[in-house]
């Protein structure tokens, strides 16, 4: 009945790790340090278990028990919170990391349930169940028998609001809750064969994350709103090109700040996709970045507000 879409159709397209220019958007991301160190240890031991089984070996021989709790923890990463983030950014790009500190090569495969699966009732159980079965095939084609794999695969499971949505819900649509189903079959599928992949979901809704979903994952990392020093680090390596001073800086980075008009500061794509490209074609073409008028555009921008948790 179910005719499985071929990969090229299922996912837009697929990124592979290492790449330079991924490597470059990674190091973009600024404040995010801990997020990188977590997610690239995880990932690490996720697509490939070898690396931890050596160093077992070597600091711990005997700790058999230990390593197998540790090995056998599902292979999923949830990355959730406000909107603007960076969740999928560091989703799409930490592979790098990971594919340079394994010296192993990475596929990702990126399908987001919000462009797609919302049409016709069951798609998006249909789009999940064969995003697993093609990420299975291309694991299986790259596990080795013995020690270290051949390669890894990671699937990237982007907006899945939808998915979050607690099973227990009276509200939930049965349909939905298939599709949780499906998400959780794929996960253990991956983690039973203990092959060379791993499942990265991005969700807003942290607050309504499945418990089932929730208690496989083996990190749950939140994302948040940037504090002074976060917009700061984002403002001033781009506004010192522009020869602002340090004072007129500060001002950017209190302006863009929670207010006591307003409770919540700016997004980090508040600040890279609105407030910069605004300040720029605002001067353009007629003469250079004027730092008063900066400030008077930062301003009259308002944030995106913050995500609201629908009470289920
Ligand atoms: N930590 C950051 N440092 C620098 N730029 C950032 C950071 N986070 C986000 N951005 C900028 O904001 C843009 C949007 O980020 P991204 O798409 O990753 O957000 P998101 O968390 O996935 O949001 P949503 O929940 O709406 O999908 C990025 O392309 C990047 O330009
Ligand atoms: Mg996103």
């Amino acid at each position: 009945m179910t005719t499985i879409p071929p990969l090229d159709e299922l996912f837009e397209r697929r990124i592979a790790y290492p790449d330079f220019s991924l490597h470059e958007r990674l190091a973009r991301l600024v404040g995010l340090d801990e997020q990188k160190v977590r997610l690239t240890k995880i990932l690490s031991l996720l697509v490939n278990p070898a690396s931890l089984e050596e160093w077992s070996r070597k600091h711990h021989s005997g700790a058999d028990q230990l390593l197998n709790i540790v090995l056998r923890r599902p292979p999923l990463v949830v990355l959730a919170g406000d909107v603007g983030s960076g969740k999928t950014e560091l989703a799409e790009t930490i592979g790098d990391a990971v594919a340079r500190q394994e010296k192993i090569d990475i596929t990702l495969f990126p399908l987001s349930l919000s462009a797609r699966g919302q049409g016709r009732v069951g798609e998006m159980t249909q789009l999940l169940s064969a995003a697993f079965e093609h990420t299975v095939a291309e694991a299986t084609k790259l596990k080795s028998t013995s020690g270290k794999a051949r390669g890894a695969v990671m699937l990237l499971v982007d907006e899945a609001d939808a998915l979050a949505q607690s099973r227990e819900s009276a509200q939930m649509h049965h349909e939905d809750r298939a599709g949780v189903n499906a998400f959780i079959r794929g996960v253990d599928r991956l983690g039973d064969g203990r092959l060379p992949a791993v499942v990265i979901m991005c969700t807003n809704r942290l607050g309504a994350l499945d418990p089932a979903v929730k208690r496989r994952a083996a990190d749950i990392l939140t994302f948040n709103r940037p504090n002074d020093v976060q917009r700061r680090a984002v403002l001033g390596a781009m506004f010192e090109q522009l020869g602002f001073s340090r004072k007129q800086i500060d001002a950017l980075v209190a302006t863009t700040g929670p207010q006591k008009s307003q409770e919540h500061g700016f997004t980090f794509s508040d600040l890279t996709q609105r407030l910069l490209p605004a300040i720029v074609l605002d001067a353009y073409p007629s003469g250079p970045v004027d730092p008063q008028r900066a400030l008077d555009i930062a301003e009259g921008m308002r944030p995106t507000p913050p995500f609201e948790e629908k009470s289920a």
